[in-house]
């Protein structure tokens, strides 16, 4: 059994749980060597990116109208059919044999007979998938909202991005010989690397670049981070050196996590919750509240997300975003700049709340769809 096989199969069992996979996929490359931590995040991230397109499949295969129920044999089967039909470079043999270790191992012995059978006479790739849930690998009840929300073009397109591993951007603030051989983007100090990436740069995904510079900071500024950690944006706020800068956070591991990664050197870090009314004056020229989200727009970069997610989920994100909000508002001065962003798609967590909020500003709204613009999907609104 290879390590990066069984890490895979460790990380896909979390999300069978229902858990983000996040801390699990963490703790496995931290001990794992970086060929077979590339491998193994590479397995556990294309099974959930094409998990239904997989599941088809099997089913076809079984011959039965449902999957196993077994969780165990389930991801095992998984694992397999993903690398026997989007992995290329690895031999039939072994994915096959791989998967049936994997249940061995796991206290399925039983069910070895059935996962080497299924994974065997699994058929090939469909020209045509049954439906759009299937071919997008993508929740109907996702695909439907999208489409009410921006059109069957745009929410497919957004769906088919999720099925792509997300492209790599930096920031670098300075400039340097390196900037010569990096690929500009629309948004300033954003490059696009396709290769290793370089020393001293920050991987930050465009989206979220291009949301940091619509607070438009100057040198006189003060400024609030109200959901700052881990700190990518903050750290973009700093590079105009403002006169004061607070960043605030609920969550104390975030902060700790924030703090040691340097981001924010310069910034005043404040553990707070703000959903309850903020210890601050409206004394704020620059408020940045990017707030806890649903994270549809992230789907290729947090696959697991589109099967964990319920619908549910978005109104508790949108009635806490609310709180945020309002929390936000009252520590702006008259004539100040506050931008609220998510990295969800949904209108709930992003126009309803500004118009339930902020109704009485002047509002800006932006969009960025996966698919449609480069990177994750962001909505901010500009609010004055
Ligand atoms: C989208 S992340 C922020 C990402 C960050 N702005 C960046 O660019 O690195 C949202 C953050 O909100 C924090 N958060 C969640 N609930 C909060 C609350 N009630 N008050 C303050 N922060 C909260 C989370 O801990 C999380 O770090």
């Amino acid at each position: 059994m290879t390590p990066a096989r069984q890490a895979a199969y460790d990380i896909l069992m979390t999300a069978c749980r229902g858990s983000s996979i996040d801390p699990a996929l963490e703790s496995h490359r931290a001990q794992l060597s970086p060929p077979d931590a590339a491998l193994a995040t590479e397995l556990a991230y294309g099974v959930l990116r094409r998990r239904a397109q997989l599941d088809f499949l099997i089913i076809l295969s079984s011959g039965k109208p449902k999957l196993p129920t077994d969780a165990e044999v389930l991801t095992a089967l998984r694992l397999g059919a993903y690398q026997l039909r989007f992995l290329t470079r690895i031999p039939a043999h072994a994915a096959v044999s791989e998967s049936v270790e994997l249940v061995k191992r796991h206290g399925k012995r039983s069910a070895a007979g059935l996962v080497n059978a299924l994974l065997r006479k699994l058929p090939p790739l469909p020209e045509h998938w049954p439906d759009a849930p299937t071919r997008l690998s993508l929740p109907d009840w996702i695909l439907a909202r999208w489409t009410g929300a921006w059109g069957r073009e745009a929410a497919e397109s957004a769906a088919l991005a999720a099925l792509q591993p997300p492209e790599t951007y930096i920031r670098h603030s300075s400039s340097s010989d390196q900037i010569q051989m990096l690929e500009e983007t629309e948004v300033p100090g954003c490059y696009r690397v396709s290769g290793p990436v370089p020393p001293a740069c920050r991987i930050q995904d465009i989206g979220s670049q291009w949301v940091a510079s619509l607070l438009e900071v100057h040198p006189g500024h003060a400024v609030l981070d109200l959901c700052a950690a881990p700190g990518n944006k903050t750290a973009q706020l700093l590079e105009a050196s403002p006169r004061i800068a607070v960043a605030c956070d609920a969550s104390p591991r975030r902060l700790k996590a924030m703090a040691l990664s340097g981001h924010a050197a310069g910034a005043r870090l404040l553990r707070l919750d703000a959903t309850q009314p903020l210890p601050f004056g409206p004394i704020f020229d620059r408020i940045l509240v990017d707030a806890p989200c649903s994270g549809t727009g992230t789907l290729a970069r947090n696959p697991d997300i589109k099967w964990r997610l319920a619908p549910d989920d978005i109104l508790r994100h949108a009635a806490r975003q609310k709180q945020i909000l309002a929390s936000a508002l009252a520590c702006l001065k008259p004539g100040g700049r506050l931008v609220y962003s998510t990295c969800s798609i949904e209108p709930e967590e992003n126009s309803e709340v500004i118009a339930h909020v902020a109704s009485g500003y002047s509002i800006q709204s932006f969009t960025r769809l996966p698919g449609r613009d480069p990177g994750d999907g962001f909505q901010a609104a500009v609010i004055t």
